[in-house]
């Protein structure tokens, strides 16, 4: 299998399944080996070309599990068929790495892992949010290079959240979290832009304005941005949560930066080709109070010329969702996805995926993407 290194697990098994990383926890391992499974895994932390997983898939392969760092198109999908491939799974819940439409096209069901990234990814947004608020990592530098001589009125001064305003870029699932966790610990008003209207965020939130109000605490409002300069003039803190397609790609432009506050704070948790990174770069240059927060990157793992050397920008490397939990059930998920249609299992139709992580999980694969458009038969209860 080429020149990276690779791991055997149950070598009797009758199939064959290919994992292009090492997944934690191992649940996922007696998932696929109880589907009968021999599992191959790439303990490399390098990340695989093309021919790599070509190369792995070989000439008898009956599922997949990749990741987003691969770029799943009709090459691998059409390796993967030849080689009598019936299954593949994203171990990540974003799929823009993933041609569906090539999958589909040579009838692979592909699957990916809602669900268990939710709250940990909101979680880290928060962290991000405050991070860059109060120049943590600023801080924390200046106390290691042995800088601080006494405290100072000065020093380090952040911005303050409470009863300012938050503005959600994209409200589907962790994006109302994420939401609800600043509007709830923070006090803040909620401004979101979406296609669709989120009418269960906005009666919380009216809810708990009502709550606000009986306990004699100031009110906080929720609104629904009609286009995202509205939002971006609005909001003191902005944080993306949108997928990433055509429709989002630099959504976040040199010009969009300029309608924002000087001091605002500008998170990212979604994927990094939606902020035009050169112009973010040029736009904290160009304004020291301006913070911005990125878990992703638009050349991942690369960096644009400049980012790393500004003190208003907080970087860490895509790990938004790495937890423990969230990641063993994303790998749960993965092996899950891929056993269960290895099984001939229906997919299951449910948004809530929890069953899949218990003692008895439901006999169905968690989440096909593609299942209508190649005829997987559908999970009814
Ligand atoms: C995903 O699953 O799409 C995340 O970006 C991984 O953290």
């Amino acid at each position: 299998m080429g020149q990276k290194k690779w791991k055997t697990y149950y070598p009797s098994g009758n199939k064959r399944v290919v994992v292009t990383k090492e997944l934690p926890g191992n649940r996922w391992l007696d998932i696929l080996t109880r589907a009968d499974c021999q599992v191959d895994v790439c303990t490399s932390t390098d990340i695989l070309s093309l021919d790599d997983i070509k190369n792995a898939i070989g000439d008898r392969c009956d599922g997949a599990i990749g990741q987003l760092t691969e770029d799943w198109g009709d090459v691998l999908f059409k390796a993967l068929k030849l080689a009598g491939g019936k299954a593949y799974s994203n171990c990540a819940v974003g799929f823009n790495n993933v041609d569906l439409d090539a999958a589909s096209n040579r009838g692979i069901p592909v699957g990916n892992t809602p669900g268990v990234l939710t709250e940990t990814t909101a979680e880290m947004a928060v962290a991000l949010t405050f991070a860059a608020a109060r120049r943590v990592v600023e801080a924390d530098t200046f106390m290691r290079e042995g800088r601080y001589k006494g405290w100072l009125p000065t020093l380090f001064l952040g911005e303050l959240l409470r009863h300012k305003t938050v503005g959600v870029v994209g409200a589907g699932r962790i994006g109302s979290v994420y939401a609800k966790m600043m509007v709830e610990g923070f006090k803040m008003n909620l401004i979101y832009y979406d296609l669709y209207q989120n009418k269960a965020l906005e009666d919380y939130v009216v809810a708990y304005g009502d709550f606000l109000n009986a306990m004699g605490e100031d009110p906080i409002w929720c609104k629904r941005a009609g286009n995202i300069e509205e939002l971006l003039r609005d909001a003191d803190v902005v944080s993306i949560h949108t997928i990433l397609d055509e429709s989002t790609y630099h959504l976040i432009n040199k010009e969009r930066l300029q309608l924002m506050k000087e001091n605002a704070i500008l998170v990212n948790t979604s994927r990094g080709p939606v902020i035009d990174e050169s112009a973010l770069v040029d736009h904290c240059q160009a304004h020291p109070q301006f913070m911005a927060a990125l878990d992703v990157f638009e050349d991942e793992p690369e960096m644009k010329p400049g980012l790393k050397d500004l003190h208003n920008v907080v970087i860490v490397p895509h790990i938004a969702s790495a937890t423990r939990w969230t990641r063993e059930g994303m790998a749960t998920l993965a092996a899950s996805n891929v056993a269960g249609i290895l099984m001939g299992y229906p997919a299951w139709q449910r948004s809530d995926i929890t069953p899949f992580l218990g003692k008895e999980p439901p006999r169905a694969a968690p989440s096909i993407l593609n299942a209508k458009e190649v005829g997987v038969t559908l999970y009814h209860e």
